[in-house]
Formats: structure tokens, C-alpha cells, sequence
């Protein structure tokens, strides 16, 4: 039995929307798909405004533009993140400022920021690990205080809170992942959502290729034409009609995930006696048990285990790479040594965690894990 790292989730009414999107005969972005996942999200998280992007990568390059982000700027953001939180604002020329991560937890250590701010700082960018929230009262309030704007890249946090309020809908903008690895997915899929009435209507010029489409459209101009920088930033019915079927399932995909989360914690808990972390929530926020991680004791223990649970055909992983020492930005790197960051690095191991997990396979997993540890 081969367990894989993810297997995406189809709740069986995805094919039935497509077909609905194709017969409708509106298959290009922006159609009544679209507008009903749009919907949903502003109505159950309270986002002012969402729209549907062809990736969480599309969103945080929009997010980038909305924020107008030129030559020179200065974008704080934590090393441990993925390419994208930093390629979309380096597209605009910002000059990436890397933070360490908590010594505890893979999330950007808030102590660290205001040393990090300078005149010159427009935007901190959070990433909300695992789903797991940033502590964002004190970020906010520095944002305030620093007159800066805060995006949270929210990729892997969908349906995740921070004492009560969704993530997401704390910073000026957000950016969720539908990818196929994530709790809701489309394939390849995200969000931007807009928590400040000041970019809600330039936002949906910038998503139809810097024209006011949308707007014509609506019948609120008699013609549309090229009135801002943008980029085609909105994906088709089909994959709008897919992420629907999962949307319709939210709860019983959440549930799922988190009695497998549960499971987890639970059987590897004995663990920590020979020194592995396990996943630290915080008492401010929820799990949105979108992954299942823990740190290793090294780097050789950590390849050791993955080598060891492939034998048993378990497919474990492990990321990020922290950027500040990735081939594109390591010579541009001025800052202090990340120690947090880079253990992260080296030491953080992925489990399999996707909806059809049984217990037969669960119990394979942690058994083999304990049974390396024993050894
Ligand atoms: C923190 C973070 N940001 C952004 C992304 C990019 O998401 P996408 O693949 O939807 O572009 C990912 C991908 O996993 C991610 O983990």
C-alpha cells in the first residue's frame, strides 16, 4: 500500500458544474461560478471584496501593484516562506527585507519588525504557516503606527482564525491558494481578498488586464478601454464551477482533516521525549489542519526518517528553503544570520495529511515513526 504525500479531494459534483459552466455557454472568467465562490467567501469571512485568481501567486502579484510597490521600496517578510511571497513584490522592484521566524514556530517573529522598519518600508508581508495565525495585533498596530500596509499571505490558511476574526481579513489584503494541495482546491486556484474600501475598485481593473471591463459589464460605463497597469489575472468558469463543489463541502473536508490532525498529535505525542517538536497552536487561534509538521532533532535524523518511511512506500516531504539563501537572493543578502529560518530548513518534516486517510494508513504512518524513533 502505497500512502502518498496528498491526493486532492474531489466531492463528486465538480464534473456536474463544469458541465453546468460549458452548457452555459459562458466559460471565460468572471461568470456566475465565480460570482457565487466570490460570494460566499465575502459573506462568510465579512472580506469587503474577493476575486478569484488563477493562483495565490496571481493574488500576491496583485496585491503588489494595488499597493503600488516601486524601485526601492522595502518589503519585510520571513525567509521561510515560499518563492512567491517574495518574487511578487520583487517584480515591482521592492527590495526584500528577510525576518527570522519564531524560535518556536515557522510564522515571522513580530518582536523583530519594528527594527527592521525604516523610511522606506511600505508593506509587511505575514504568512499565516500552516494555517497557524501570525500575532496580528501587534503587527496591525505597528502597521498603524509606521503608517505601512500589511498583506497576509493566507495561502494555506482558508477557514483559519485569529481570536475570532478570519484570517485573511486583518490585513489591507490577502492571498489564498486553491492549489491541489490545499484544504480547498481547483487545480491550480487562489483569491485575492480587499479588507480597505480604497483598492475595491482598482483591484478589479488590475484582475481584467487594467481595463474597466467589470464595470462595463455592470452598465455602469458605455465602453471599456485601458485605464491602469494589469495583467489577466482571473481564472475560467471551469475552474470557478470546480472550487464551488468543494466550497459546498467546506465543513465535512475541514472536519476530516482535523480528526486526521488529531491523530496525529495524539500517537506522536511521545515523541517529544527524544526531543522531536510538535506543531505549536497558539491559545489566539484556531487549526485549519492544513498540514501536519514537526521538527527533527537534525538534518540527518530528518533524512533518515523520509529515507526510512519510503522503504515503507510513505511519502513524507519537507520545504521551505529559506530565501534569504536561495541561489537568486543570496548575494543580495545583507541582513543577520536566520537561525530560525534555517532550521526551520533543516529540520521541519511534512506528514501525508488529505481527506481519504484511513485509519489503517494513519496508524501505518505513526507506527513506522515511532518505530524509527525506537530504533
Ligand atoms: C505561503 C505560500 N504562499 C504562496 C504560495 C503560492 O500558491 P500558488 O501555488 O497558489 O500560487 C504557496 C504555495 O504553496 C505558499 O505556501
Amino acid at each position: 500500500m502505497q500512502i502518498p504525500f496528498n491526493k486532492p479531494y474531489m466531492t463528486g459534483k465538480e464534473t456536474q458544474y463544469i458541465e453546468q459552466a460549458v452548457n452555459s455557454g459562458k466559460i471565460s472568467g468572471n461568470g456566475l461560478f465565480t460570482k457565487k465562490c466570490q460570494d460566499f467567501f465575502e459573506n462568510k469571512y465579512g472580506f469587503i471584496k474577493c476575486l478569484l485568481t488563477t493562483s495565490c501567486t496571481d493574488a500576491l502579484e496583485m496585491a503588489a501593484i494595488l499597493l503600488n510597490i516601486k524601485q526601492g521600496d522595502e518589503v519585510i517578510m520571513p525567509s521561510f516562506t515560499f518563492v512567491s511571497t517574495a518574487n511578487a513584490f520583487v517584480l515591482r522592484g521592492a527590495k526584500i527585507i528577510f525576518a527570522d521566524s519564531k524560535k518556536d514556530h515557522p510564522n515571522i517573529d513580530e518582536n523583530l519588525l519594528e527594527s527592521l522598519i525604516t523610511p522606506k518600508t511600505k508593506a509587511i508581508v505575514v504568512v499565516h504557516y500552516a494555517g497557524v495565525a501570525c500575532e496580528m495585533d501587534t503587527i496591525m498596530s505597528l502597521a498603524k503606527k509606521h503608517n505601512i500596509y500589511v498583506v497576509e499571505d493566507a495561502a494555506q490558511a482558508i477557514d483559519s482564525f485569529y481570536k475570532g476574526k478570519p484570517l485573511g481579513s486583518i490585513g489591507h489584503l490577502s492571498a489564498f491558494s486553491f492549489h491541489e494541495t490545499k484544504n480547498i482546491q481547483c487545480g491550480e486556484g487562489g483569491m485575492l481578498a480587499i479588507n480597505d474600501e480604497q483598492f475595491k475598485e482598482r483591484a478589479e481593473i488590475i484582475w481584467e488586464k487594467g481595463t474597466n471591463r467589470s464595470a462595463f459589464f455592470r452598465g455602469e460605463v458605455n465602453k471599456y478601454g485601458w485605464v491602469d497597469i494589469g495583467s489577466s489575472f482571473l481564472p475560467s468558469e471551469i475552474s470557478a464551477a470546480f472550487l464551488w463543489a468543494q466550497l459546498e463541502s467546506l465543513d465535512k473536508i475541514q472536519n476530516k482533516r482535523k480528526e486526521i490532525y488529531k491523530h496525529y498529535q495524539n500517537e506522536l505525542k511521545s515523541l517529544e521525549k527524544v526531543g522531536v517538536c510538535l506543531p505549536k497552536i497558539f491559545d489566539y487561534e484556531s487549526n485549519n489542519a492544513h498540514m501536519f509538521y514537526f521538527v527533527c532533532n537534525s538534518l540527518e535524523e530528518r533524512t533518515g526518517l523520509i529515507k526510512f518511511l519510503g522503504e515503507s512506500k510513505i511519502h513524507t516531504v519537507f520545504h521551505y528553503l529559506s530565501l534569504h539563501k536561495s541561489p537568486y537572493f543570496n548575494n543580495q543578502y545583507v541582513g543577520e544570520e536566520l537561525i530560525h529560518s534555517d532550521n526551520f530548513t533543516s529540520k521541519l518534516v511534512r506528514l501525508p495529511l488529505f481527506f481519504e486517510l484511513n485509519n489503517e494508513m494513519l496508524y501505518k504512518i505513526t507506527n513506522q515513526i515511532k518505530l524509527f524513533y525506537e530504533k
